[in-house]
């Protein structure tokens, strides 16, 4: 009765016995100086992981030509066209997928550069604005845009031409509407819409090989 006394008064709230928790107490202080004893174990080596700056060899067909290059794995292929390749024909606009002044064919579908990382465009074959010319001379949708005066300051003029391109590799036929939308991503400040419309319908005739230039007029 009296030891059933004691271990009852023994007992702190969590239900350990003093007597336990001493003895647990002894066995953490041996295993502590047993520690203390061991020789001091090597720091572990720190895992290699390629940072997002280091250079990795990168291979672009582009206009048809293969471009092989060291790029850093977060570049965008805006940058690699324009800074590393030379193709300056491709423009930087807002560099965040709102004005299409970056827009370029890969596998024939415009998309936007500035959005695009170089590293995901290996094994496609991308399209810049340089690539639309036949030889010497202008390609069809480049032609159109500058017998329809569709520009004004020019700078959107590239994406607007890559996006139309685009379409027309997709659909050689658009409507009026068809076009309104495959342009839609891509914004002129000085307004020049109607023009670029125009030249876009004037396009579609020249590719399909009914049209003729006129000078400007649909
Ligand atoms: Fe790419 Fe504006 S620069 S969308």
């Amino acid at each position: 009765m009296a030891n059933e006394l004691k271990d009852r008064q023994g007992k702190d709230a969590g239900g350990i016995t003093r007597r336990g928790f001493l003895t647990s107490m002894g066995i953490g202080a041996l295993a502590v100086g047993a520690a203390a004893e061991l020789p001091a174990a090597p720091p572990e080596a720190e895992p290699a992981v390629a940072g997002a700056d280091a250079m990795t060899r990168l291979t672009l067909l582009v206009n048809g030509r293969q471009c092989t290059l060291l790029a850093e794995p977060r570049w965008t292929l805006l940058h690699v066209l324009r800074e590393q390749i030379g193709l300056t024909g491709t423009k930087t606009g807002c560099e965040r997928g709102e004005c299409g002044a970056c827009t370029v064919l890969i596998d024939n579908v415009p998309r936007y550069a500035c959005l695009t990382l170089a590293m995901e465009c290996e094994g496609s074959e991308i399209v810049t604005l340089e690539g639309l010319m036949e030889g010497e001379n202008l390609g069809a949708v480049q032609q159109a845009f500058l017998e329809h005066d569709a520009f004004q300051c020019g700078y959107c003029t590239p994406g607007q031409i890559m996006a139309v391109e685009g379409l027309l590799r997709k659909n050689p036929a658009p409507t009026p509407d068809e076009i309104r939308r495959g342009v839609s991503g891509n914004l002129c400040r000085c307004g020049a819409y109607t023009h670029i419309l125009q030249a876009a319908g004037h396009a579609v005739e020249q590719k399909a090989g009914k049209g003729v230039k006129n000078g400007g007029k649909p």
